[in-house]
């Protein structure tokens, strides 16, 4: 099999920033609340017009600008997101054609915000197998467009953004490990119950705010504590390395408790761990990319480091991936 790795970082954010403070003004909540509960201050919410392809085609063209990469080399493009600009076609074709890949085959990943860590499972067989030589994975999302802004207990938690990579081959090692997991029978502690085919738009689906986020907090935050630890150790596991050795372990960004008792139960130093979510709150697929390429611009993430990824997300799903850099 071939060796995998990343050879291209890049991301995307809107412009615009929402603090606590702005939601103050819209729901009955505080700053010292959101603080508090979550360690979120702000998020970044997409201008009218800027959709989720355009968030995922600019992270994508940074990333293929980092990797030195021009768009006709590109095979593949997966797109993980839960905010597709449009049910069909994917949100995939819609970057593939914003970033001109012409050769490039193009699809889109549900597995919310876990879906980073699924693409890059997913696109790195395609490397390693000799199949394709140029797959972007991108997460990109634009939550605030299915949230119920009078919803106090989950439009306070979530923002927009984009983050990409180019996986390829290359001589040193890449990818290690990666491990995977869901559980559809929880599926109703994060959903949108409807706007699919159990339940399709009708004026009274409208009328009951059931095209928006609806999400069991409690529950999600005991299982993710518990999950983050287990599925990292895992890959490491299955990786064949300590987690003493690990130089960077980037999270799913959803709530800075959950990531800091993972962090305490699963035992690795505090400055070994990316932490962004105060200044972009829940980002679900993009947030790992995100935080990856925050990581690599400014120093922290070097060449031949070891690094583990790991999410949780609706479904419920879960996955970690252990790599060298
Ligand atoms: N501002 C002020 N008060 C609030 C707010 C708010 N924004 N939201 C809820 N409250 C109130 C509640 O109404 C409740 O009041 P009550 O005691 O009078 O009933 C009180 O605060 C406590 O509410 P809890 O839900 O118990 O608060 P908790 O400390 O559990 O924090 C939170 C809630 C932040 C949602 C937490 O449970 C969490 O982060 N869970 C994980 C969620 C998550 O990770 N989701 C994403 C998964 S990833 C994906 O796939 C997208």
């Amino acid at each position: 099999m071939q060796n995998v790795g990343i050879l291209g970082i890049g991301s995307a954010l809107p412009d615009k920033i929402v603090t606590n403070v702005d939601l103050e003004k819209i729901v009955d909540t505080n700053d010292e609340w959101i603080r508090t509960r979550t360690g979120i201050c702000e998020r970044r919410v997409a201008a009218e017009g800027e959709h989720t392809s355009d968030l995922a085609a600019r992270a994508a063209q940074k990333a293929l600008d980092d990797a030195g990469i021009s768009v006709d080399e590109v095979d593949l493009i997966i797109l993980a997101t839960a905010t597709p600009d449009s049910p069909m076609p994917s949100t995939a074709c819609h970057v593939q054609a914003k970033i001109g890949a012409t050769r490039a085959a193009a699809f889109d990943l549900s597995a919310v915000c876990t879906g980073f860590i699924y693409g890059l499972a997913v696109g790195s067989q395609f490397v390693a197998t000799g199949v394709y030589k140029r797959v972007l994975v991108i997460g990109a999302e634009v939550l605030s467009r299915i949230l119920d802004w009078s919803d106090r207990s989950t439009c306070v938690l979530f923002g927009d953004g984009a983050g990409a990579v180019v996986l390829g081959p290359r001589e040193a090692e890449g990818l290690l490990s990666f491990k995977l997991g869901s559980d559809g029978t929880t599926a109703n502690l994060l959903h949108i119950p409807a706007g699919g085919t159990c339940q399709p738009a009708t004026p009274q689906t409208l009328e009951d705010r059931l095209h928006y986020v609806k999400m069991s907090g409690n529950e999600i935050y005991k299982f993710a504590v518990r999950a983050m630890g287990e599925v990292t150790q895992e890959a490491l596991d299955a990786a064949g390395v300590d987690k003493k050795d690990l130089d960077l372990l980037v999270p799913h960004q959803a709530n800075w408790r959950i990531i800091e008792a993972a962090r305490k139960r699963f035992d690795v130093p505090e400055d070994r761990v990316v932490v962004n979510i105060d200044r972009y709150g829940n980002m679900s697929s993009a947030s790992i990319p995100v935080a990856l390429d925050e990581a690599y611009r400014s120093g922290r993430l070097n060449r031949g480091d070891l690094l583990a990824l790991v999410g949780f997300g609706a479904g419920l799903t879960w996955g970690a991936a252990v790599l060298r850099y």
